[in-house]
């Protein structure tokens, strides 16, 4: 059904690969498109995705939008893929489910903005990051600027974006971009691991809203942020995955959450 991206179904824990692995999985309108129907089928299935993980095929994860057809591309044609590609990463940002960048090689230009968009990032040892736009005369611009200096502060982004410097795996774990560097090779099984146990152990509703307070909670000021989550607090505290929650503890039992 897709070209540019391969789906798996593990339980209901989605494994997404990149898939034009000749190109290093440049990202090519038609794979903005690809994920973009995807993204949209999830909010449709029956089965929600539990968790969604993102990875690459190959030797790299995505390294950047195609630059193949920026040599001809016209300016209206330049910004209709800027703005696709902002409405797929909004999009993905959205999901109730908790997104996992799987990074198993090259990470760069459009390919890091997408792993900064997801939840949270784990790594193969031999990953590489970098926004090496500045390079091409560009900047980073499918977010880069903006979510790399939120997730590290300005000075470790400024100097990654203006000296357009790559960094590997365990500097983007000192950095706290990455939360796990993995044997190579060994990323994919640590993402399904840390995907399951969020599956197993926590209530759906629960991390749904978790990530989408913290997400919007600093964008907002402290008083306000404080207000959506009391809100959302109250709200989870009406669902039956609370009461089950609860009772489990009390019982000294595992819960069984079903999403409601
Ligand atoms: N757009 C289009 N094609 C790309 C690409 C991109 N962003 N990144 C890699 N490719 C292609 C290469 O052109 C090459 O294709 P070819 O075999 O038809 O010549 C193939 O993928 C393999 O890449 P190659 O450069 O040979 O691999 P490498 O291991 O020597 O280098 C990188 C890997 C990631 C360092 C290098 O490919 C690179 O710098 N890519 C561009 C990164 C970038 O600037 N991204 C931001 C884009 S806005």
């Amino acid at each position: 059904m897709y070209e540019t991206i391969r789906i798996e179904n593990h339980d209901g824990i989605l494994l997404l690969y990149f898939n034009r692995p000749d190109k290093l999985n440049a990202i090519n309108e038609q794979m903005y498109q690809e994920l973009d129907a995807f993204f949209d089928s999830l909010a449709t299935r029956e089965q929600r995705a539990q968790v969604l993980i993102l990875t690459g095929e190959g030797r790299a994860f995505v390294a950047g939008a195609d630059i193949g057809p920026y040599e001809t591309m016209t300016l209206a044609e330049f910004r209709a893929f800027q703005r696709l590609g902002r409405r797929v990463m909004e999009k993905m940002e959205r999901l109730d489910c908790p997104v996992i960048a799987a990074v198993n090689g090259y990470a760069f230009g459009g390919g890091f903005e997408i792993a900064l968009a997801a939840d949270i990032i784990v790594a193969a040892e031999n990953a590489k990051f970098a926004l090496p736009e500045a390079k091409l005369g560009l900047l980073p611009g499918g977010g880069g600027t903006q979510r790399l200096t939120r997730a590290v502060g300005p000075y470790v982004a400024r100097r990654m974006i203006c000296a357009a410097e790559t960094i590997d795996a365990r500097r983007a774990y000192e950095l706290n971009i990455v939360t796990e560097v993995a044997p190579k090779g060994e990323v994919v099984a640590a993402a399904l691991e840390l995907a399951r146990t969020i599956n197993r152990d926590c209530a759906p509703l629960a991390v749904s809203m978790a990530k989408r307070l913290m997400r919007e909670g600093m964008e907002a000021s402290l008083p306000t942020a404080l207000d959506m989550e009391m809100d959302s607090t109250a709200l989870l505290f009406m669902t039956e995955d609370k009461d089950e929650g609860i009772q489990a503890f009390i019982e000294k039992r595992a819960p069984q959450f079903n999403g409601q």
